[in-house]
C-alpha cells in the first residue's frame, strides 16, 4: 500500500540514506533548472528503496502558470525510470539549501512514497505524514465512491 505514510521520525525500511549525496544531487540539477521568471532555480532528488537516485528541476513557462515544480519533473523520472517508491527527497534552491515542497507537491510526493517516507529540511529529516497532515488520499476516492452507488 504505498500511501501507507502514517508513520513519523525515522526512516522505517531499514534502507540507509545518504542525505549528503542526495542533496549534492539535488543542488546539481538545481542548476540546470529553467526559471528565467522566478529566478528560483529549485532541484529534487529522490532515492528510492534500491539506491536509485532519481532527480527533478524546475521549468517555467511565459504562462506562469504552467509551470512545472522541481518535485513534477522528479515524480515523472521516478516513473519513467522503472517506477518504484521514494524513501527520502531533497529539495533545494541552487544556493544547495533545502526548500520545503509546497502544498500542491507534497500531495505528489505522497502517492511515491513508501512507508516513512523523509524529507530533507534545514533542521534534519522531517516525515511527509508531519508535513501534510489529514491528506486525501486513495483511501478516500474508494470510501465516498461508494457511498454514492
Ligand atoms: N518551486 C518548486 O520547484 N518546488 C516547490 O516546491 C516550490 C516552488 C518552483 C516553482 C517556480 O518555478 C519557482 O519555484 C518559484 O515559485
Amino acid at each position: 500500500m504505498i500511501h501507507d505514510y502514517g508513520r513519523r521520525g525515522d526512516n522505517v525500511t531499514g534502507v540507509e540514506i545518504d542525505w549528503s549525496r542526495l542533496r549534492a544531487a539535488a543542488t546539481e540539477v538545481a542548476g540546470r533548472a529553467y526559471a528565467p521568471y522566478s529566478r528560483l532555480r529549485v532541484g529534487a532528488a529522490g532515492q528510492t528503496p534500491d539506491g536509485r537516485v532519481v532527480l527533478g528541476c524546475n521549468v517555467e513557462n511565459a504562462s506562469y502558470g504552467l509551470t512545472l515544480c522541481a518535485e513534477c519533473g522528479l515524480v515523472c523520472a521516478l516513473h519513467a525510470s522503472g517506477g518504484g517508491t521514494f524513501v527520502a527527497v531533497s529539495v533545494v534552491a541552487a544556493d544547495g539549501d533545502p526548500l520545503l515542497p509546497c502544498g500542491r507537491c507534497r500531495q505528489l510526493l505522497l502517492e511515491t512514497a513508501g512507508p516513512g517516507l523523509l524529507v530533507d529540511t534545514s533542521s534534519g529529516p522531517r516525515a511527509l505524514a508531519e508535513l501534510l497532515p489529514g491528506a486525501f488520499t486513495k483511501d478516500d476516492l474508494d470510501t465516498r465512491r461508494s457511498r454514492d452507488a
